[in-house]
This record gives structure tokens, sequence and C-alpha cells, in this order.
């Protein structure tokens, strides 16, 4: 069984970036499963607090879901044209210490979609993740993209998926980035 464990980059209530990942949980091919993480409760990262308190129980819990798990997916907004801020955060919080890199991210299947109200799909954040999932030595999955545009017409009110193009999309991907994990997986 390969587990993914899922992170949405927002926090909104109404996020179709969290929707995308709820959708994706039941798109997943037979033989994997997708648990949903949230960066909900993590503070902003403080050098001092690190220093005194160590991670934030937020932070450690998600930590060691990851380091579980078989892959992880991040679903992520776009804002001005980059990556959010409070999903930025995040990761840099899971990447501390930084001799637990190796552990949490090192080789680890990676894989970055996204949806955006506007025509672009989250093109540009996706782009601005790969210098940060370089550094942190990940693999990061690359044989397939989503880019979800035009959110408002894709999800509905209560954030159901509903167009069938996308989520013909969203299994394709998930495929592919599933047999990544486990090849990924049998190589370590
Ligand atoms: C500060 C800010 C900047 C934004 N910049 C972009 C942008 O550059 N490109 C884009 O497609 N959408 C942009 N948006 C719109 C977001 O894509 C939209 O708010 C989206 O719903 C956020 O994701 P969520 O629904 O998962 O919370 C921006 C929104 C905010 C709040």
């Amino acid at each position: 069984m390969t587990t993914i464990i899922g992170i949405s980059g927002s926090l909104r209530t109404g996020s179709f970036n969290t929707s995308l990942l709820r959708a994706a949980v039941d798109a997943m091919p037979a033989g994997a499963t997708l648990e949903i993480g949230s960066i909900k409760g993590i503070p902003l990262y403080d050098g001092d607090v690190e220093a005194t308190q160590g991670l934030p129980d937020a932070v450690a819990k998600l930590k060691e879901r990851i380091v579980a798990g078989d892959g992880l997916l991040l679903v992520t907004p776009e804002y001005n044209n980059s990556i959010p801020g409070v999903f930025k955060n995040a990761i840099d919080w899971l990447s501390r210490p930084d001799s637990d890199i190796p552990r949490v991210f090192g080789n680890r299947p990676v894989g970055v979609i996204g949806a955006s109200p506007g025509g672009f799909g989250t093109l540009l954040s996706q782009t601005t993740w790969l210098p940060v999932l370089k550094t942190l030595r990940t693999a990061a999955y690359f044989g397939g993209r989503l880019q979800v545009s035009r959110a408002g017409d894709v999800f509905d009110e209560s954030g159901n998926l509903i167009d069938q193009k996308i989520r013909e999309q969203l299994g394709k991907y998930l495929a592919g980035f599933c047999e990544f994990v486990a090849a990924t997986r049998r190589a370590r």
C-alpha cells in the first residue's frame, strides 16, 4: 500500500486548494491512499522559539506523518505569482533542524498541484516551489502536471469537484505520481 500525505497551502475554509486535496482523496488509484495533513496551527517561524522551545507541536506531528508516508503532495495556491507565505512558512518549520532534512525530505517523492480562480492555474507558484524542493533534496515529480484554472467553475459552493475533465486530469496525475512514488521507494 502506498500512502501519500497531502497538504493544502490555504487556511481558508472555502479554499479551492483544500477542495482539490479532498477531491484527490477520492481520485487515488487502487492500492494507494491519500491522508490529509494540515498547516493549521503552525506559527510564524521564529529562530528564538526554536532555540528555546524546539518545534511547535503542530510542526512535530506533521513532520512525523510525512516521515511515515511514502510521498508528499503539496496543493498550492498562488499569491502574487509566488508561494503563499503561510505555506512556505510551514515547509520552513518542517525543514528544521536542518540535520533532519534528509529524514523528512531527502529523496522523498513530492508532487505539486494547485488551483486558482485565474487563468493560469498556479503555474507560477508551482514553478516557484522548484528551488525549495531542490534545496531539500526531494525527489520532485515531473511526470505530470495539474494546474486548475477558473476554479470557481470547477468546484460547487460546497467545494465538490464538478468538472469532469479536471476529475480525469486529477486521476491521471495521481496515478502517475503514485507509480513514481512506488518506483522511488523500491529504489531506496
Ligand atoms: C495576496 C493575494 C495574492 C494573489 N495573487 C494571485 C496570483 O498571483 N495569481 C493567481 O492566480 N491568484 C492570485 N490570488 C488569488 C488566489 O488564487 C485566490 O484567492 C485563491 O482562491 C486562493 O486559494 P484558496 O482558494 O485555496 O484559498 C491572490 C490572492 C491573494 C489573497
